[in-house]
């Protein structure tokens, strides 16, 4: 019996479920065969922006209980070093990809999607309003208010054809009412979640450890709270959600399914295997098998309570 593992974000389509989250896996030459060997659905790239980024101060990684805060800040080339540079090896992967973008100000993510709007090679654009490491026009994430959010993806929205994924932000008291927003904009897809923010203090020094004093959190400590976010955004929204927040194993994907998600992204699991993904598509093939069930669609929001 044949175990389908197919399921539709817009107007891609996905041969796997798993993904890897933005900034978390590289895509330079040597990481071609891996990326097929990964039987990942689709790549999401690094957030990209229109002008070059440094990002922020070191260190801008470190290792915490059950997860890992970075502070990178979107370091990149902005978008036409990626167009020249980093775009013919990703149109070579035969997968889906799906560009972050990022901006300063609601104009800047306008801007970007126009630039891209023609790039063939594009299947999708992911809209990063939820970086905790950057400084926008706004007071606070773009993702943190439920009219600039609007905003964001009403612009990107007028800009391109191109089917668009909103990534929100897990620091906000209502998850729902920013997913909503996000939904009457245009969004056809959300992302959930980005990091927590969070800090790090060396003790004997009397600093933090992040150069840029606070960074966001990521990895196994913050699934049950990533799990519970895309189970109310689910509940309450009906677009196809990307679940990512601590998915390092086969059962942490199959639970994000289980609340909702229609596929998964794993980030920080890159970086203690850069094999992971292809481990977790066994995985799910497995549970499928062994549960007698034969497409992954048949798990998508379903719980038994
Ligand atoms: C080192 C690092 C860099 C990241 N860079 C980005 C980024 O450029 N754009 C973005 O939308 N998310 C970025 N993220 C967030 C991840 O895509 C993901 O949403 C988050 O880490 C939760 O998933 P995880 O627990 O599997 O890592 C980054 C995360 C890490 C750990």
């Amino acid at each position: 019996m044949g175990i389908d593992l197919a399921v539709e974000i817009g107007n891609l389509k996905l041969k796997t479920p798993v993904l890897v989250a933005s900034g978390t896996f590289g895509y330079e030459d040597d990481y071609v065969e891996l990326i097929k060997e990964n039987r990942l659905g689709a790549l999401v790239t690094k957030t990209i922006t229109l002008k070059p980024c440094q990002g922020n101060s070191p260190p801008r990684v470190i290792e915490t209980p059950s997860g890992m805060l970075n502070s990178i800040g979107l370091q990149n080339e902005g978008v036409e070093i990626f167009l020249e540079k980093k775009l013919p090896l990703l149109s070579q992967l035969q997968i889906p990809i799906i560009v972050s973008i990022a901006g300063e100000r609601i104009e800047d993510y306008g801007l970007l999607a126009k630039r891209l709007d023609k790039v063939k090679e594009i299947s999708a654009l992911e809209i990063n309003i939820s970086c905790p490491n950057i400084e926008s026009e706004a007071e606070c994430l773009f993702a943190q208010d439920f009219y600039l959010t609007y905003g964001v993806v009403k612009a990107v929205r007028e800009s391109t054809d191109k089917t668009i994924i909103a990534k929100l932000s897990p620091n906000v008291t209502d998850i729902v009412s920013i997913a909503q927003a996000a939904f009457d904009a245009g969004a056809e897809a959300l992302s959930l979640v980005n990091t927590f923010f969070g800090m790090a203090i060396d003790i004997e020094k009397r600093k933090s450890k992040l150069g840029s004093i606070y960074g966001g959190l990521s990895g196994p400590a913050i699934k049950p709270i990533a799990l519970y976010m895309v189970y109310k955004v689910a509940q309450a929204v009906k677009l196809p959600l990307i679940g990512m927040g601590g998915v390092v194993s086969s059962q942490d994907a199959l639970e994000f399914f289980m609340a909702g998600a229609t596929c998964v992204a794993i980030g920080t699991g890159n970086f203690i295997n850069p094999r992971i993904a292809r481990e977790v598509v066994k995985g799910i093939e497995e549970y499928l098998k062994k549960n007698k069930l034969t497409s992954i669609k048949e798990l998508i929001g379903r719980l038994g309570n």
